[in-house]
């Protein structure tokens, strides 16, 4: 575990401060999107498709119009005029703004009402009426791509079937050669079902277009606000709208889970009104809107396979994927990687031989691909090889944790390079599987699961020894749009000692004016209280690429970092000057500087910053200022062990979390309560899609979870007591050897259950469920194998 180096006054790193933003929350007095109001202010809502693919013969606004209070009714024929009834998505594909011609998934924007009140634009809604003539609709993957089938994307020219992109990568001679010498194969197939954010806060913004200034302004609820800022002036720049005239402020957000890294419609119909009407206009989401029509995770299907010799040695790894991304690519993924970051399936075993292959395809289903608090579809690797290895250690009749620590890393072959690719920074997997064995008690737990077999009492112990991969750049590889991936920070220190710092990240409850404060108190001795974070603001913000897959500790807390101290090399010298002595005879800790060997000739920062402003020496500039834009050299891969103790009812099927232990390691921490925070609230998320969580649509494209009546979201009920600890195995590259931390527990927890759920049930044949883990779905296997006849 790391030192502290500062006083729980000033709170550097490694302190326990409790968190900045938490008293305007927890008193109800966050400043969110809705909040926002305007005078003259408009309001806007949404006329969407009842069917998933139809085209749009007609649509009569008359009854609208007669309304009181409706102004307007947009449709894609209005934006067309302007050429904005398309727009490009964050993986260089189009989408409808609004469809002229057609609609492509349930739930799409048709047409949007304009109103001087919510109520009266939702009674508008209700009144436009639409004429459909229903097309054939493609829910399947597989018969998306089947010959014969219909083209869904008429708009793309040339293109005669629903393929979106064939991806692969790594050695595919060598894995085949390596399946055929193996003395044991495995082979599973495995679905991970659509799922959606389901944050606090859906999705919403207020446009406001100032036609004297010409400048837009637009509040929204958006993770990457200077990204969003270059998109909208790449798509509107042809109707006047230039990036220096536009201002995307991002206030308090509820939560964003990747849900508000992509472009909806419906913040670009609130532009383009407000641009029409020389009036603020606000769109709000409701909650069915957002759970029915936002991007979607997840949704591969995969097939995988593992190789290895007869004494358990992993050999290789070779997964085929469909990935079904509804009806446009709007993955939020780096440029480079279709599937994203998918091929870090090796996980944390040392493979010789990997071949992945993944397809993205097109149906009549919403969006999907954004990254559900998940570096760009780890969790999808995760799940493939934390299940995958359970079935050959099962496979081999060997114990799934000796088998796991006979295939890991070794702590000695760090920095390592994968089969596929990555250079993977630091980790000790075995200690922390050690100590989460130790934690729950392991081999006791082993001898009452036998005990209880021979009762016929079904309990199951699952792992998950997963490798995280977050903090996309380096820019070299990452880039969205073309934009490089990298972040920034800003720090300006008053005179009186007192700073304010700005960053291109983008907070949705993390806790970053907090953490962000600790890394400056940590590196310049100025405390916690005396340090204002800013995110969100893009006229006032260093440019970033904005908060999603854990990058922001990885790259903005690595700006903070080293703009810190290019203030403290600007400091040594003042304080050289103010003391009369040279500069390396100065030394630092944190807060002051003192003359070597005269501890009692000193001068604290905040003297030096005083004198930065009035007693600087000749020839420098005043103010004490700094600016990092943060290009990673690499990614960091935080890591874990997870371990679930399940009893299951051998009536109902039900399953039943006995206990929980998750051991993290995500190298130096900057606060120790808020990581635990992020690991609590991830391992619920981990828990949904394990047990509960499922988007499906039947074979008109109608979804069957449209309302949380349908869509299962865990309440304090379903959830266990989290039992977390910690081992500490520093990133060699980022300045303060920290890893991201926000998704790990989301990204590991799943196959912790579902391998716990299938241990319980392999000696009755089962070898693989999918999640989420349902009742049925268990009574069904107990069913089959006879053990309730119920
Ligand atoms: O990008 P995002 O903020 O979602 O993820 P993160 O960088 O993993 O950080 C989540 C929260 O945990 C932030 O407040 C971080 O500063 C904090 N954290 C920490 O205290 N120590 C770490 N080693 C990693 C994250």
């Amino acid at each position: 575990m790391m030192t502290l180096r500062t006083s729980p006054e000033v709170g550097g790193m490694g302190h326990a401060v409790k968190r900045k933003e938490d008293p305007r929350f927890i008193r109800g007095q966050g400043r969110y999107v809705d909040d926002i109001e305007l005078p003259g202010m408009l309001y806007l809502d949404i006329v969407r498709s009842p069917y998933a693919h139809a085209t749009i013969k007609n649509i009569d606004a008359a009854k609208a119009l007669a309304i009181p209070g409706v102004l307007d009714v947009i449709t894609g024929a209005t934006l067309a005029k302007y050429n904005l009834h398309w727009m490009p998505t964050l993986m260089s594909d189009m989408q409808m703004v609004l469809p002229v011609e057609k609609v492509m998934y349930q739930a799409q924007e048709v047409a949007a009402v304009l109103a001087t009140d919510r109520y009266s634009a939702a009674d508008g809604v209700a009144a436009v009426e639409v004429t459909y003539e229903p097309l054939p609709v493609v829910v399947d993957p597989f018969k998306a791509l089947e010959p014969g089938a219909p083209v869904l994307r008429t708009d793309k020219p040339g293109k005669t079937d629903n393929r979106i992109f064939h991806w692969e990568v790594g050695d595919k001679a060598a894995t085949d050669r390596a399946f055929r010498d193996a003395a044991v194969t495995v082979k599973q197939d495995l679905y991970i079902p659509r799922i959606h954010v389901s944050s606090i806060e859906t999705c919403g913004c207020v446009a406001q277009f100032d036609r004297v200034f010409g400048q837009l302004t637009v509040w929204m609820t958006t993770q990457a606000p200077h990204a969003i800022r270059t998109v909208f002036a790449l798509v509107a720049g042809h109707v006047g709208l230039a990036e220096h005239k536009i201002r995307i402020i991002s206030p308090d957000i509820g939560g964003g889970f990747g849900g508000k890294v992509p472009v909806y419609p419906g913040y670009v119909i609130a532009v383009a009104a407000s641009v029409l009407t020389g009036k603020p206009v606000k769109w709000i989401e409701d909650r069915m809107e957002n759970l029915q029509a936002d991007s979607f995770a997840r949704d591969y299907h995969i097939t995988a396979e593992l190789a290895a010799q007869r004494d358990g040695t992993l050999t290789a790894l070779r997964i085929k994927t469909l990935a079904d991304h509804g009806y446009t690519d709007a993955a939020a993924n780096p440029s480079k990687f279709p599937a994203g970051l998918f091929h870090i399936c090796t996980g944390s075993y040392d493979f010789r031989a990997a071949h992945v292959e993944v397809d993205g395809v097109y149906t009549n289903k919403p969006p999907g691909g954004i990254a559900y608090r998940c570096s760009f579809r780890v969790t999808e690797a995760v799940h493939t090889i934390e299940r995958m290895v359970d079935i050959m250690a099962h496979e081999l009749q060997m114990d799934p944790a000796e088998f796991r620590k006979k295939n890991f890393i070794a702590p000695e072959h760090f920095p390592y390079t994968s089969a596929l690719g990555w250079e993977y920074d630091s980790g000790n997997y075995g200690a922390a599987l050690e100590l989460a064995m130790h934690k729950i008690g392991y081999a006791e737990l082993r001898r009452e699961q036998a005990e209880k077999r021979q009762r016929g009492e079904l309990m199951g112990i699952g792992i998950s020894s997963f490798t995280e991969i977050v903090g996309a750049g380096p820019s070299k590889h990452f880039d969205i749009l073309g934009i490089k991936m990298f972040d920034s920070c800003e720090i300006r220190i008053h005179p009186t000692g007192k700073v304010i710092a700005r960053f291109g990240t983008k907070s949705q409850g993390q806790g970053h004016e907090t953490t962000y404060a600790q890394i400056l108190a940590e590196e310049l001795g100025i405390p916690v209280a005396d340090i204002q974070v800013e995110e969100g603001d893009t006229d006032t913000a260093p440019y970033g690429l904005g908060t999603y897959a854990s990058r922001s500790t990885p790259t903005a807390g690595a700006a903070a970092a080293i703009a810190s101290r290019k203030i403290r090399d600007k400091a040594r010298k003042i304080a050289a000057h103010l003391l009369e002595a040279s500069e390396e005879d100065l030394e630092w800790e944190p807060g002051k500087f003192f003359v070597k060997g005269s501890p009692e000739r000193s001068k604290t920062i905040q003297e030096i910053t005083f004198a930065a402003y009035t007693n600087h020496p000749q020839g420098m500039e005043a103010g004490l200022e700094a600016v990092s834009y943060y290009d990673p050299p690499n990614l960091t891969f935080p890591f874990g062990s997870y371990i679930c103790v399940v009893d299951i009812d051998t009536g109902t099927g039900e399953v039943k979390i006995r206990r929980f232990v998750a051991v993290d390691d995500c190298g130096n921490i900057i606060n120790p309560m808020i990581v635990e925070g992020q690991i609590h609230g991830g391992l619920t998320m981990g828990l949904a899609p394990a047990l509960f969580e499922e988007i499906s649509y039947d074979e008109q494209g109608n979804i069957r979870q449209g309302s949380f009546m349908d869509y299962l979201l865990p309440t304090a009920m379903e959830t266990p007591n989290w039992e977390t600890d910690k081992t500490c195995t520093p990133s060699p590259h980022h300045p303060l050897g920290a890893k991201g931390i926000g998704e790990s527990a989301t990204v590991g927890a799943p196959a912790a259950i579902a391998n716990a759920v299938v241990d319980a049930l392999w000696h009755l044949g089962v070898r693989h469920i999918d999640i989420p883990i349902t009742p049925e779905k268990v009574w069904q296997c107990l069913r089959a194998s006879g053990v309730t006849d119920r």
